[in-house]
């Protein structure tokens, strides 16, 4: 049989290109960087198959211009940057890949919870300057983590990781979530109106995919809503929160940190973000572990594999 035509957007870990190598036909030379829209679209124009990632805009357009491409692997959770209802008009296969990211991301979404409460960044800074002069009873004390209450918005796979690891923490963990919590919750975690979680969590951490229902779910009302001790943690999607609105109240000193790995408009990062102590930025890198993102790729093959076998796609979304 003729292997698939692929089109694969950007350099996957070697042991995914290796597979990639013996059982597809590699349209392109993927580089770590993003294709240039007039390379995505020829990519597109000529696959059968194609693996991309979310730094792609998968458009109706583009697809339009797809006419073999039978499924389009898409090597995130996250599948907000396809055009599903174009995917599904067209007959393309769309797929994710869930479940393989969710103990990285719930580890990040900590990493930076712990960031921000203990200001571990300040403190790098600080102990690299050569301006340390030496212990203090009162340098940079940060808030407690153990004991706080977690409000968790979206308690799907990643937030239900984040509040098991939570509970080793001794937190309350109060949660808002649309669908009820799928089996294997505990029966700790407290259900909350999302008004009256942003009034009582010591850290919010927020878990929902972006649709158009939760774009800036968290604007200048909610954060205003939200203690003024109180840390926000992102590890989402940039747009469920406001970020003009985010470094207005940071400034203001409500909320009082806050430990982000996703942007409005990546790679840009607001200034007004980057200015303040009191947060922890990454270039979002939730699911950023060398297993993980082996896992991922592998799955975005099995799924193409699948489709070609004529199996219903394992992670099909559309
Ligand atoms: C990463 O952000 C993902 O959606 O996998």
């Amino acid at each position: 049989m003729l292997r698939p035509k692929l089109y694969v957007s950007r350099l996957l870990p070697e042991a995914v290109m290796a597979v990639i190598a013996a059982r597809f036909q590699l349209l392109n030379h993927p580089t770590p960087d993003p294709p240039s829209p007039v390379d995505l679209a020829q990519g597109l124009s000529e696959a059968e198959a194609a693996i991309c990632t979310l730094t792609e805009s998968i458009t109706a357009e583009l697809l339009a211009q797809a006419p073999r491409l039978r499924i389009l692997a898409n090597c995130a959770v996250g599948y907000n940057n396809i055009d599903l209802a174009a995917a599904r008009a067209r007959g393309v296969v769309i797929t994710n890949t869930p479940d393989v990211l969710t103990d990285a991301t719930a580890d990040l979404t900590w990493a930076l919870m712990l960031a921000v409460a203990r200001r571990i960044t300040e403190g790098d800074r600080l102990a690299r300057s050569g301006a340390w002069t030496g212990w203090e009873p009162t340098q940079l004390l940060g808030a407690d983590v153990a004991g706080a209450t977690l409000g968790i918005v979206g308690m799907g796979r990643i937030g239900q990781a984040v509040a098991r690891r939570a509970e080793g923490f001794g937190m309350r963990i109060l949660y808002a979530s649309r669908r009820p919590v799928s089996t294997g919750g505990s029966a700790a975690w407290q259900p909350c109106d999302l008004d009256s979680l942003l009034g009582q969590a010591d850290f919010l951490s927020l878990h929902v995919p972006l649709s158009a229902e939760t774009r800036r779910l968290i604007g200048a009302p909610q954060l205003h809503r939200m203690k003024p001790s109180a840390y926000l943690i992102n590890t989402s999607r940039g747009p469920i929160v406001d970020e003009e609105a985010l470094v207005a109240a940071l400034q203001a000193g409500r909320p009082a940190g806050a430990g982000l790995d996703v942007y409005e408009q990546e790679p840009l990062i607001h200034p007004g973000l980057r200015a303040l102590p009191n947060v922890v930025l990454l270039p979002h890198l939730g699911s950023a572990t060398a297993t993980t993102r082996m896992r991922m790729g592998m799955m975005c093959v099995e799924n193409i594999l699948a489709v070609w076998d004529g199996r219903p796609a394992p992670n099909q979304v559309a």
